[in-house]
């Protein structure tokens, strides 16, 4: 199968999600309701995202827009949302409409973000489940680096390379399945179910098909390195935002983590670089 025919399987598929994901909340009412909210995934990394007063921002593969409007409200003179989910889309515009927050959102494959949208930009955001759909690393690192302007700023919070390659059943113990290195070959799922689990009343998946590639840490950095940006932080934790194990995980605030000993394996990293001023 072809790269453009696996995207579209995609595509399809995110447009069925969209609906289903608002169905189950996705914490927008509690954006609408607190015109000071911001989004779980958004509040962990407000110390690192520091001072958007008067920044150009966009977030690349923005979904509902939950997070987008979270960063409109630290202050972001202008803030873009790209998704290549018209469905997603629709409902981010929605949403962010319900919020009063301004919001341009754009859509397009990732890939051609920098030919999507015009200007450039002093923070490129993505992440939680965004770069699992991308075929190949190198030249979303070159969009990124393309996006920002001298000395703008990249960052990305994303499930772990590592926790991807364990099974989906660990009652037998963390046995690696899955590739870690970045493969041509996607792993291919049949899931008529998203992430949220089942939602009473929402339509179900009409295109259950979807593809999804891992991608090393060091095919990471690697890779936005060679887009020429400077690397300032890797940080990798023991939680994530979703449930991948069920019964084995227990929530907190970071989100889930292993029930026994969440020290032996990454779940998430947040990596942040920039643009150096000089290029
Ligand atoms: C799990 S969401 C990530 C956003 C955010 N973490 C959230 O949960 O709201 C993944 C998003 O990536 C988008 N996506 C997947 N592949 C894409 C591509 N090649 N180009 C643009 N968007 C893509 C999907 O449409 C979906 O909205």
């Amino acid at each position: 199968m072809d790269i453009d025919s696996l995207l579209e399987d995609n595509r399809a598929n995110w447009d069925d999600r969209a609906a289903i994901h608002v169905a189950s909340g996705y914490g927008i009412e509690e954006l609408v309701a607190d015109p000071t909210a911001i989004s779980d995934v958004v509040s962990q990394d407000r110390d690192r995202l520091g001072d958007l007063s008067g920044a150009d921002v966009i977030h690349l593969q923005c979904h509902l827009g939950t997070d987008t409007v979270s960063l409109a409200r630290l202050g972001a003179r202008r803030v873009v949302g790209l998704d290549f989910s018209g469905e997603s889309l629709a409902n981010a515009r929605r949403i962010a409409g319900r919020c009063d927050a301004e919001v341009e959102f754009a859509q397009a494959d990732v890939y051609d973000a920098r030919q999507a949208v015009s200007g450039d930009f002093d923070l490129v955001y993505t992440g939680v489940g965004a770069l699992c759909w991308l075929p190949q690393v190198r030249p979303w690192a070159r969009t990124v680096a393309s996006l920002l302007r001298p000395g703008g700023r990249f960052l990305i919070r994303e499930g772990h390379p590592i926790q991807a390659t364990i099974v989906d059943d660990i009652s037998d113990g963390l046995r690696i399945e899955y590739p870690y290195f970045e493969q041509v070959e996607p792993l291919t799922w049949t899931q008529t179910e998203s992430y949220v689990g089942p939602v009473g009343g929402a339509p179900a998946i009409s295109h259950p098909t979807c593809h999804e590639w891992t991608h090393g840490i060091g095919e990471v950095v690697t890779a936005l390195i060679d887009a020429g940006l400077v690397i300032d932080s890797l940080e990798e934790f023991d939680h994530m935002r979703w449930n991948a194990w069920g019964d084995a995980m227990v929530a907190d605030a970071d989100g889930y983590r292993l029930a026994d000993h969440p020290e032996r394996v990454p779940l998430e990293y947040v990596l942040t670089a920039h643009r150096p001023q000089d290029r």
